[in-house]
């Protein structure tokens, strides 16, 4: 991968973050989304890199921008090409109500190194690395549940479960309360705090349930970076899940997955930043001469460097005094 590709890739998602997080609350979760990819898709276009498309917003005759199998970046011939993964603004109804929790985010590797993934569901289980090779996809809620609080030191009742809050999870709900953990419910986006229960101190241990499989596949590359555990399935929800698949490369739609299969690169990155706050980061904040965000960065490279970073963005048309505010 070109060198210093990792702070063009911050430059990226703080660009969407910032375009979205403008439209915050607004009400439109469209018109925050097309912001996001105005914004991603014109910053991306700077980055010198033989860029495609793997996961994005959709197949080429439904999104203008960003979909599927587009070339972006600009390079010269023979080039290695980087694979990249798309999602400018992951949870779209949590900033067009102003609600906590939404990104910009994308994850990137050589060819290949990131499962064409289709837009379609999975069932996926995200744990930290203290929980690692302790849960099983297929396992009852209740032993997994059991094993993460083993691996934690702690009784089952002190964990803490992330769920989407739908009506295809009131099972899995009513198993995790049998159980004794603590539940919090969201309302939408299953990407943050995936990588929060990789990270102590969220207060996250585990993520379960039925999401988006681009989410699963993005969610993967941050889960490797942080040394976690994803394991997730594809699900078959409405007719036609199979066929996109196969369409899509993916040859065992019942395959158990998990982070090495989901993002198997080997020179994985992963970028993102907020949009509104949550657990990680903060989101974007304005203060008429520019703004501030802050985004996480890391990749697989030796030393393994998981950068949270805060910027001061000020407006080019701002003269001196600069104001700087913390
Ligand atoms: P959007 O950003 O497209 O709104 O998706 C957010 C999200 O909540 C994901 O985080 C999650 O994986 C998926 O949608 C769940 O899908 P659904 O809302 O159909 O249950």
């Amino acid at each position: 991968m070109p060198t210093d590709i990792a702070n063009r890739f911050l430059r990226v998602v703080e660009a969407a973050a910032i375009a979205a997080a403008r439209t915050a609350g607004q009400g439109d979760r469209n018109h925050s989304d097309q912001k996001a990819v105005e914004a991603m898709r014109k910053v991306m276009e700077g980055v010198p890199m033989r860029g495609k498309i793997v996961i994005g917003e959709g197949e080429r005759d439904e999104a203008p921008m960003l979909f599927i199998g587009e070339e972006v970046g600009h390079w010269q011939h023979s080039q290695p090409r980087v694979d990249i993964a798309v999602d400018p603004l992951e949870g779209t109804n949590l900033c067009a109500t102003g609600a906590h929790g939404s990104i910009a985010v994308l994850a990137a590797s050589e060819e290949g190194g990131l499962l064409n993934a289709p837009d379609c569901y999975m069932k996926k289980l995200i744990v930290g690395p203290r929980s690692k090779g302790r849960v099983d996809l297929d396992a009852p809620v209740a032993e997994n549940l059991k094993a993460i609080a083993d691996s934690l030191n702690r009784d089952v009742e002190d964990t803490l479960v992330v769920v989407l809050e739908r009506p295809r999870h009131e099972e899995l709900i009513a198993d995790i309360r049998k159980a004794g953990a603590r539940i919090h419910l969201l309302t939408d986006g299953d990407l943050s705090p995936a990588i929060s229960a990789c990270v102590t101190g969220t207060a996250v241990h585990a993520v379960m349930g039925v999401g988006g499989a681009p989410e699963g596949v993005i969610a993967a590359a941050a889960v490797r970076c942080l040394g976690g555990e994803i394991q997730g399935r594809l699900v078959e929800f409405k007719q036609g899940d199979r066929k996109r698949a196969e369409k899509m490369g993916v040859g065992d739609f019942d395959k158990h997955h998990n982070e090495l299969t989901l993002a198997p690169g080997k020179k994985l990155l992963f970028a993102a930043t907020g949009v509104t706050d949550g657990e990680l980061m903060r989101g974007v904040t304005f203060f008429g001469t520019g703004c501030r965000t802050h985004s996480l960065v890391m990749g697989l490279e030796k030393p393994r460097r998981i950068r949270f970073v805060d910027t001061i963005h000020v407006d080019a048309d701002v003269g001196d005094p600069l104001e700087i505010r913390l």
